[in-house]
């Protein structure tokens, strides 16, 4: 019997790309509203410094993949040169619970939130996008950039902007051949005529306020993943059409968790989640004026999807991975 595959980021980085991963997570959202996935929320275990994270699924139908991610959140890792975000994914086979593979998860964990945003923004954002702001530019945004720029194809220009201004400006030069893009120190002026604002910091005070957000504007708000963390003003989530990933994730740890905490946002605003957008039960925009958020907190059914592609992927060339018997 074939042992369990172990997968390295730079094996997976050559098994997938951004097209499959759009493609996929859309998938996933679909059939987790239509119930061929279970998944209960994430489970978050604390450290003074940040925090780990359990995530499980299983995707039902042709699918038939179960797994549990374990990531972990350390914002302060960058400033000692490690990484804030890293993953791990553990495959199971659902028919008979063996372990098919240990793979890392963290390009996947960027993959498929960068995904995530493409496909609502596909989906809710107004159809002429030509400028796009990106805040908060860290480990997250270069797949973001990638699956904005496939969602829109007429973008013709990508404003970025980071507390840490050099980071925004190393951004643009590495990226300059991908798009028209620009570092700005300014974040009004980095978000200024954008149609479209994907959210990437770890805050816990708004990094954006009403004030700054002009008619029509779609957010990817994906910065916020756990309890207390907040980048839009309170006042943006009460004003527009909410579009969350999953109810109880976001209520806890979302993007309105501090609105829904604070009693200013409840179920009943919820516009609807993304999956019944796409499954096409709910409605997305409902004028070119809205504003329109999705809160993305970012879910196992994504890290599910995708693994099991790449492990698909891995074991027609399995000779070429290495693979153990734990049992032995
Ligand atoms: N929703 C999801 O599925 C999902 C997935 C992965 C990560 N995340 C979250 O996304 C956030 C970013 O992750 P990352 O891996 O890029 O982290 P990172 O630490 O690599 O980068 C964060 C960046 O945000 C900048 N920043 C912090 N506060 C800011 C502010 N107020 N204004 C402007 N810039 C600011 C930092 O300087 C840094 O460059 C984290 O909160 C992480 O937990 C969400």
């Amino acid at each position: 019997m074939q042992g369990t595959i172990i997968l390295k980021r730079s094996d997976i980085e050559n098994l997938i790309d951004m097209k499959t991963a759009m493609n996929l997570v859309e998938q996933a959202f679909r059939m987790y509203a239509e119930e061929q996935a279970v998944m209960p929320p994430k489970v978050y275990l604390d450290f003074p410094r940040g925090d780990i994270r359990a995530m499980p699924a299983y995707i039902k139908g042709n699918v038939n993949m179960a797994g549990v991610k374990i990531v972990n959140v350390h914002p302060e890792n960058r400033l000692k040169n490690l990484i804030s975000v890293r993953g791990t994914t553990v495959l199971i086979d659902p028919d008979n619970g063996v372990p098919l593979s240990v793979m890392d998860a963290t390009f996947l964990t960027a993959l498929r939130t960068g995904a995530a945003s493409g496909v609502a923004t596909k989906y809710l954002a107004n159809k002429t996008v030509k400028k796009v702001a990106i805040i908060g530019i860290g480990g997250q945004a270069q797949s973001q950039l990638q699956a904005l720029l496939i969602a829109n194809p007429e973008i013709s220009e990508v404003a970025v902007y980071d507390k840490t201004h050099e980071s925004a400006k190393t951004f643009a030069t590495k990226n300059k051949a991908l798009a028209n893009i620009r570092a700005h120190s300014d974040i009004k002026e980095c978000i200024s005529g954008a149609q479209v604002i994907t959210t990437l910091t770890p805050s816990r005070a708004p990094v954006l306020t009403k004030s700054m957000v002009g008619n029509g504007v779609h957010i990817n708000a994906i910065g916020a993943d756990a309890a207390g963390k907040q980048e839009l003003e309170t006042e943006i989530i009460t004003s527009s059409a909410i579009f969350v990933d999953d109810w109880n994730q976001a209520s806890h740890s979302g993007e309105i968790n501090v609105p829904v905490e604070e009693g200013e946002f409840s179920k009943e605003m919820l516009r609807a989640t993304l999956g019944e957008v796409i499954a096409g039960t709910k409605k997305g925009r409902n004028s070119a004026d809205e504003i329109t958020v999705f809160d993305s907190t970012g879910l196992a059914i994504q890290d599910i999807i995708v693994s099991n592609y790449v492990y698909k992927a891995a074991i027609k060339n399995h000779g070429k991975y290495s693979s153990i018997d734990l049992l032995s």
